[in-house]
């Protein structure tokens, strides 16, 4: 089925993953209205690349984590484009906003978490179904291992939020099912991209030696497909959810991981192969 024409806002998409999906949906031939936060010139990097794809689009200025930013970033969408068919709840803000033990976290940086991805969430679906007058694709990215699971100590904000995201995804499914607009998240595994952070994800901020021993960690067999995903990983599934022909899938978090998720933690790797 041919993409061609339909229009998609993503949030976070000026880098990572999110730039990922604004690509893949461009090659398909979706105008993407590209938002970012601080990071202007890597947005118009992201703009010039769909153009290059064949489509177009606009680059556009938002807080996620401010619902009053959300509101005028739809309004802007709406000058621009009309209508929408397809949001993508991507962002999430850096890690030192977040990023702290249950013991330590300050409410600062728990209300970052629940406010860049549920709050975040809960105003951008309200107001991009608005503007979706014929059916319509909302997806949230999300993180359901750390949503289920609680070892990533300085995780509890963010796993806390992509819990209450999920739960959002089914909500809304509900919701909005009879106007013909699905609801759905897609939790990527570990994705790494290019060994810069502009193609990279956010991985791409760690230590030489920690990125290592991640990428050996999955290639050791903890994902069973050996390797780390990619924002063109995320990018082809968000695509997939985005057609017709999915129009009946709804209410589900899909893990695009390798098959990570299906692993059982709790025997080493090295019993289990048999
Ligand atoms: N990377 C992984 O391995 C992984 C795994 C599972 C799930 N995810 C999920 O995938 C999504 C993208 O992750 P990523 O690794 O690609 O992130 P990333 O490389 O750190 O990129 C973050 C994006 O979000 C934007 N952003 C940051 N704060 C924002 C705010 N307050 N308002 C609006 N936009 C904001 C950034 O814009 P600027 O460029 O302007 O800063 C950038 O475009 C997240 O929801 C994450 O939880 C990632």
């Amino acid at each position: 089925m041919s993409m061609n024409g339909k229009k998609a806002l993503i949030t976070g998409s000026s880098r990572g993953i999110g730039r990922g999906i604004a690509l893949k949906l461009a090659e398909g031939g979706v105008k993407v209205a590209i938002n970012y936060y601080e990071n202007e010139a890597a947005a118009n990097d992201t703009l010039a690349k769909v153009r290059e794809c064949g489509s177009d689009g606009f680059v556009i200025q938002a807080d996620v984590s401010r619902p009053e930013d959300i509101g005028n970033m739809f309004k802007r969408v709406k000058e621009e484009f009309g209508n929408l068919d397809i949001f993508v709840s991507n962002a999430r803000t850096q890690l030192p906003t977040f990023y702290q033990t249950p013991m330590d976290i300050t409410l600062e940086q728990w209300d970052m978490a629940m406010d860049s991805q549920a709050k975040a969430f809960l105003v951008g679906v309200r107001e991009s179904t608005r503007l979706m007058d014929h059916g319509g694709r909302v997806l949230a990215i999300t993180y359901s291992p750390g949503a289920r699971t609680g070892s990533w100590q300085p995780w509890v904000a963010m796993g806390s939020a992509k819990a209450a995201l999920d739960s959002l995804v089914r909500y809304f499914a509900v919701a909005l099912a009879p106007r013909g607009i699905t609801v759905n998240g897609i939790s990527p595994g570990g994705v790494f991209g290019a060994p810069n952070l502009v193609e990279g994800s956010v991985l791409r901020a760690l230590p030489q030696e920690i990125q290592d021993s991640i990428q050996a960690w999955h290639e050791s067999g903890w994902t069973p497909m050996k390797r780390l995903g990619t924002p063109a990983d995320i990018g082809n599934a968000v695509m997939l959810l985005c057609m017709e022909e999915a129009g009946f899938i709804t209410g589900q978090v899909i893990h695009v991981d390798g098959g990570a998720s299906i692993m059982d933690t709790v025997f080493p790797l090295e019993i289990q192969r048999g």
